[in-house]
């Protein structure tokens, strides 16, 4: 498989002001961009060329896989930081495509498929950031089994049943352990829709199939064109199945502030030996600095702090 679809248009107005002029996609990830992530998972997936589905002020995304601006004194860096720079512009080839309008997921794809000719390829979500601790990725697994069948594969994880309505649904019939023949699909139902807590993850190797399929899916769900609504198509017409992604692979939504944050947080304490050790510091100030006025603090804090703040109110707890 040598392409990999990866839809960057998004405008991310939920991390404003900080995407203002930045692509969200190259907000660090503890030392690097997010999106290096997910083009060094599809690299490790065996794929070979990835492209962006970008729009007005994104370029710098493909910019990041190109070769580096000649300013920077790159004989005057450390021999790691230097590797790790030059090796940018060869990891994959990379191209970017403009998606004129935000249509949805599933346009975005048809806009990205342009270079795919028949032949299968990978949908990745940077959004979703899939760190595994095993030794192969989940997209690698996915791509194992995507040569074993030569089915389409999505990357499902059991998510608690409130979240459901902000992911793609499925349910399916068990194949082996980790394996289902997804039956149904939704696009973020809400939870009484259906009993599954199978999550389409935002890791996804398509048979060919699916491009025609969106050449003529209407709007749906938002007026948009949804890649479910595509997928559903697709699961009449050919097998698809579901790779339930287990535990070695921890899995963030850094499209959320907190998601981005604990993916910052997990990064850094696996990169940084110190780091635990600080953050915990920082957690036990910040619980005193937020634990309530009327807690169990020794007599002399209380007491400082009735003095200091002079509250009547404070003062008579205290003195009861
Ligand atoms: C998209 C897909 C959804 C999937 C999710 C994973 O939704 O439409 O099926 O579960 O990504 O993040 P979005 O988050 O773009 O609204």
């Amino acid at each position: 498989m040598k392409y990999a679809i990866i839809p960057a248009a998004g405008l991310a107005t939920r991390f404003l002001p900080a995407s203002k002029c930045v692509p969200k996609e190259l907000f660090p990830v503890f030392d690097k961009p997010a999106i290096q992530y997910i083009v060094e998972e599809s690299v490790d997936a065996g794929i070979t060329a990835a492209v962006f589905v970008t729009g007005t002020g994104k370029e710098a995304i493909l910019d990041h896989f190109d070769v580096i601006d000649p300013k920077f004194p790159l004989s005057k860096l450390e021999n790691n930081v230097r590797t790790e720079v030059e090796k940018l512009s060869s990891m994959i080839k990379a191209v970017s495509v403009k998606q004129e309008a935000p249509l949805g997921l599933g346009h975005a794809v048809l806009v990205g498929a342009g270079p795919v000719k028949d032949e299968s390829f990978a949908v990745m979500l940077p959004d979703m950031l899939v760190i595994s601790k095993g030794k192969d990725s989940a997209m690698k697994k996915m791509t194992e089994l995507h040569k074993e069948t030569g089915k389409s594969v999505i990357a499902l994880m059991k998510i608690p049943h409130e979240k459901k309505s902000s992911y793609g649904i499925v349910e399916g019939i068990k194949v082996n352990e980790n394996t289902i023949e997804i039956t149904k699909m939704m696009e973020k139902p809400t939870p009484c829709d259906t009993e599954s807590n199978l999550a389409i993850v935002g890791r996804y190797i398509f048979t060919p199939e699916i491009i025609e399929i969106l050449k003529s899916t209407k709007p749906g769900k938002g007026g948009e064109i949804q890649l479910t609504d595509a997928m559903v198509e697709l699961m009449n017409r050919e097998k698809v199945l579901g790779l339930i992604i287990d535990d070695d692979n921890l899995v963030f939504d850094t499209g959320n502030g907190e998601g981005f944050v604990l993916a910052n947080v997990y990064t850094a304490l696996q990169k940084s030996s110190s780091f635990s050790a600080k953050a915990l510091a920082i957690m036990e100030k910040y619980d005193t600095l937020n634990r309530s006025k009327f807690d169990k603090r020794p007599w002399g804090w209380w007491r400082s702090l009735d003095f200091e703040e002079g509250s009547f109110q404070v003062k008579h707890i205290f003195v009861a």
